[in-house]
């Protein structure tokens, strides 16, 4: 019997417990920067240091944090289903939990590109300096997508996404599209469940909401998808 296809759709949530802020809680990433100023290939052109700045101190945070027990729960389940990752996170921790198929929405912060080639990307863990060049000669830049630029991978998560049997969401507040309308996209058969300490009222489109944080709730979920693999 071929495997289930689960899919799940991770945000700022699951690492929040790894010690990296969200973007939209309480003392959310954007309740201390202005993400027109940081975020935007505006503010890049109008000061590309503030922005290298901002990513810089993203990137050092990444390095020095470790996945949660959510991150590492997520990696059973690729014993018992076709697992696939899409994670609106630019954090290497599901890669740094064991998870191995996983598709970055909005780009990688261990991962640098020329300003002028956005298929030039090369691994990047220091900090991006104005004059640091990419091979081609360009200045690099952080491989992040800034709001206002498009979501190169998102044809790509809604052919995963339209196809699964199962879908998981798990710390996302579902606020930023086009990636918060992968929810809509999965089967009218999949099941669907949602990971989060607030409802975001999602049951209407009969998610069953396992309401808590991904530490608390996402082994005692992958548990309950594991058991019922096992029962089918
Ligand atoms: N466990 C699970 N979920 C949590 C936890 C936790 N410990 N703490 C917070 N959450 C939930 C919040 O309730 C919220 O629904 O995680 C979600 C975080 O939402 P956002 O801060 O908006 O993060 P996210 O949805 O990933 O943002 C999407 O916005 O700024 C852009 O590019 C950025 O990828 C990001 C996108």
């Amino acid at each position: 019997m071929s495997q289930k296809k689960l899919v799940i759709l991770s945000g700022a949530g699951i690492s929040a417990e790894s010690g990296l802020k969200t973007f939209r809680d309480g003392d959310g990433l954007w309740e201390n920067y202005d993400i027109h100023e940081v975020a935007t290939i505006d503010a890049w052109r109008r000061d590309p240091e503030l922005v290298l700045r901002f990513y810089d101190e993203r990137r050092h945070q990444v390095l020095n944090v470790q996945p949660n027990k959510a991150h590492k729960a997520i990696v059973e389940l690729e014993k018992h289903f076709d697992v696939h990752i899409v994670t609106q996170n630019i954090d290497d921790l599901h890669e740094r939990a064991g998870s191995t198929n996983i598709l970055h929405l909005h780009g990688e912060i261990l991962k640098a590109r020329s300003a002028s080639d956005d298929q030039l990307i090369i691994n990047w863990k220091k900090d991006i300096a104005l004059g640091d060049h990419a091979p081609d000669g360009n200045q690099l830049r952080p491989h992040v997508v800034w709001f206002g630029e498009p979501v190169p991978a998102m044809y790509e998560a809604e052919k995963i996404v339209r196809s699964c049997d199962i879908l998981l969401v798990i710390g996302t507040s579902l606020n930023v599209y086009p990636a918060a309308g992968l929810c809509y996209a999965c089967p009218p058969e999949a099941n669907r469940f949602i990971v989060d300490p607030n409802n975001l009222g999602l049951e209407e489109e009969s998610f069953i909401h396992f309401q808590g944080t991904a530490t608390e709730k996402v082994p005692q979920l992958v548990d309950i998808l594991i058991q019922d693999f096992k029962n089918t």
